[in-house]
């Protein structure tokens, strides 16, 4: 249970110096530095720790979501102000510390690799945690991803814990809290895991800090995928305004036409971290790439502001000249059939060259960057992911050819979908799920390890109760609507139904139906969809 004893030490952990905040004299109106702002706006609370070192702030390294959600609750909590002795504006001040910390405190690429889900707002993603323990004492209010994008000094790891009792003292008493000695486990046995797995110093940071930097100012050819969309391609033309600051103007189609083009702006963090805001038609979106070692490609995520749950899996390739392979859309095709496909790419020159058992019958159009062309697969040809050519140059796995599907899977396996709108804050959240066919591989047999994964396939979609409770609450009735062609769930409005037993709210336990047509018989896959309430808090990183 929470006692004074504990909170007194939460709080004593920072060293509240009392001096009235520094504000320099009125200077001449060149925006303050980065220093001369937390000068003003943090030395108040936290104490000078040595040179250009800071109580609190030094010992930690994070992304800049992380440094602006830190930053964010200095504010809300503890009512910090955004000072800039210059006079310039308290967000730009916020915008500027964000950038300082995230290139002087932030994490190599190396290091957030592995959790980039979150960054990108992939919220369907299933957490895999290295221990029971971690998931239960730190992954259940929160992803395990929050804290493994975090390093930081033990005595750093310990202050969060007693920050996090202080500030949350709800942690004690909770399910998965009140069962055991949740401070003591938490500082005897988490910090110390914490402190092995994600310290302050690494390697990948020191090495990271001297790596060279590289303008971003370029023309980039798109290729990616929208599930509920399909593929795209398209080309982004970044010119850059100074200080890792650029603007960015795109512009693509997906494979049916329809177009997505507008503009809007980017910084780049800690010289990897690409974020990006921009107005494509009405739709605001924001793109969270993150930089290959040598400049040359942005990879990850472009959502929707409002509704992240849409989102373009993305690569921006930097046009250099040189001829290049990017993508084959659509991915797979079938021995025995004719079709046509898209080749994406840059500077593409010479013949198209499908491999063994593929042959080109037609050139449909080509340019620079894309040729369309018309083939036929022999029915002999070699199952499996192949290269294909154009010209000189390469792409390995461009392509899966396949002898039948024998298994449908959805994709992904879980989701979740929420309730909203109906005059609340919060619109629905959407479920988008696509089907995925697999063939058995080499050994004949679907199920197995070796299954050869040939890509998403249109189907026709469909939503059934998942348990006799689904049945008996009439969970199909009322939880909301399965587009029957695209996959595309919209659960139903917010609030108390009083239509419904009890008037609960229109929450739905689901299972979702792919079905497809092979060979005049259909077959069918299914993941399973929780529809349940809004989410009121909606950190950058959750
Ligand atoms: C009014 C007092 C106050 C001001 C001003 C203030 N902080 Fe804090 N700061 C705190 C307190 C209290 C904590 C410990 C509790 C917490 O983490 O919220 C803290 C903790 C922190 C931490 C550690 C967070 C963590 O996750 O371990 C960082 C970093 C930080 N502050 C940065 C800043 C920066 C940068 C500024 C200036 C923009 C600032 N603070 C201004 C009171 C303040
Ligand atoms: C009772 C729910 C709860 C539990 C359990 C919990 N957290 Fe948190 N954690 C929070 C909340 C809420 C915040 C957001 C604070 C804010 O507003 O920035 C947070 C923030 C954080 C942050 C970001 C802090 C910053 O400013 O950079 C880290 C890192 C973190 N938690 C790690 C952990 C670790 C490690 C554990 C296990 C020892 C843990 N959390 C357990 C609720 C929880």
């Amino acid at each position: 249970m929470l006692n004074i004893g504990k909170l007194t030490r939460a709080m004593s952990l920072l060293a509240l110096t009392c001096s009235a905040q520094v504000i320099a004299e009125a200077s001449p109106p060149v925006p303050s530095s980065p220093r001369e702002i937390i000068v003003a706006s943090c030395s108040g609370c936290h104490a000078q720790n040595g040179e250009g070192r800071w109580f609190r702030i030094s010992d930690q390294r994070k992304t800049p979501e992380a440094w602006q959600m830190t930053l964010v609750r200095m504010e809300l909590v503890h009512q910090a102000k955004f000072v800039d002795p210059a006079g310039g504006d308290s967000q730009a001040a916020l915008r500027t510390l964000v950038k300082y910390f995230a290139d002087t405190q932030g994490l190599a690429p190396a290091e957030s690799a592995p959790y980039r889900y979150i960054l990108e707002q992939e919220l369907n993603t299933i957490e895999q945690h290295d221990t029971e323990q971690f998931r239960t004492m730190c992954a259940r209010c929160h992803t395990g991803a929050r804290v493994a994008l975090q390093r930081r000094t033990e005595d750093e790891w310990r202050n969060l814990v007693h920050f996090h009792l202080g500030q949350f003292p709800t942690t004690e008493y909770q399910m998965m809290g009140r069962d055991r000695d949740w401070l003591g486990l938490a500082l005897n046995e988490v910090v110390p895991y914490l402190n092995e797995h994600f310290p302050l110093q690494t390697d990948a940071w020191q090495q990271w800090q001297s790596a060279s930097r590289h303008n971003f100012e370029a023309s980039w050819r798109v290729v990616g995928s929208m599930p509920g969309r399909g593929a795209f391609s398209g080309t982004m033309v970044t010119a850059a305004k100074g200080d890792d600051h650029y603007s960015v103007a795109f512009n693509g189609q997906f494979e049916d036409g329809e177009t997505l083009e507008g503009s809007g702006s980017a910084v780049v963090y800690t010289g990897y971290e690409w974020r990006a805001s921009l107005k494509l038609g009405d739709t605001r979106y924001r793109q969270v790439l993150a930089s290959t070692s040598d400049g040359g490609e942005l990879t990850g995520r472009m959502f929707q502001r409002e509704h992240s749950e849409w989102g373009l899996r993305m690569q921006a390739v930097r046009d250099t000249g040189q001829s290049s392979v990017l993508a084959v859309q659509p991915g797979h095709l079938r021995t025995g059939s004719e079709g046509s496909l898209r080749i994406v790419g840059t500077n593409l020159k010479g013949d198209v060259n499908l491999g063994p058992g593929l042959k080109v019958l037609e050139t449909v159009s080509r340019d620079k960057d894309q040729v369309l062309v018309r083939f036929r697969a022999e029915a002999t040809a070699a199952a499996g992911a192949r290269a294909i050519k154009v010209g000189a140059v390469e792409l390995a796995d461009a392509i899966t050819v396949f002898g039948k599907i024998d298994r449908l899977a959805v994709e992904p396996a879980y989701a979740v979908g929420r309730v909203g709108g109906n005059e609340g804050s919060q619109p629905a959240v959407q479920a988008i799920f696509e089907a995925i066919a697999w063939g058995a591989g080499d050994d004949g047999q679907a199920g197995t390890a070796d299954d050869l994964r040939i890509g998403p396939v249109t189907a026709q979609w469909s939503v059934a109760p998942y348990t006799e409770q689904a049945v008996q609450d009439q969970d199909l009735r009322f939880a909301g609507q399965m587009e029957k062609d695209s996959g595309v769930f919209t659960p139903a409005a917010a609030g108390p139904n009083p239509e419904r037993k009890y008037q609960t709210n229109n929450a739905g336990n689901l299972k979702v139906i792919a079905t497809i047509e092979q060979d005049g018989k259909p077959m069918q896959g299914d993941g399973h969809l929780m529809v349940t309430v809004q989410r009121w808090n909606n950190p950058p990183i959750r």
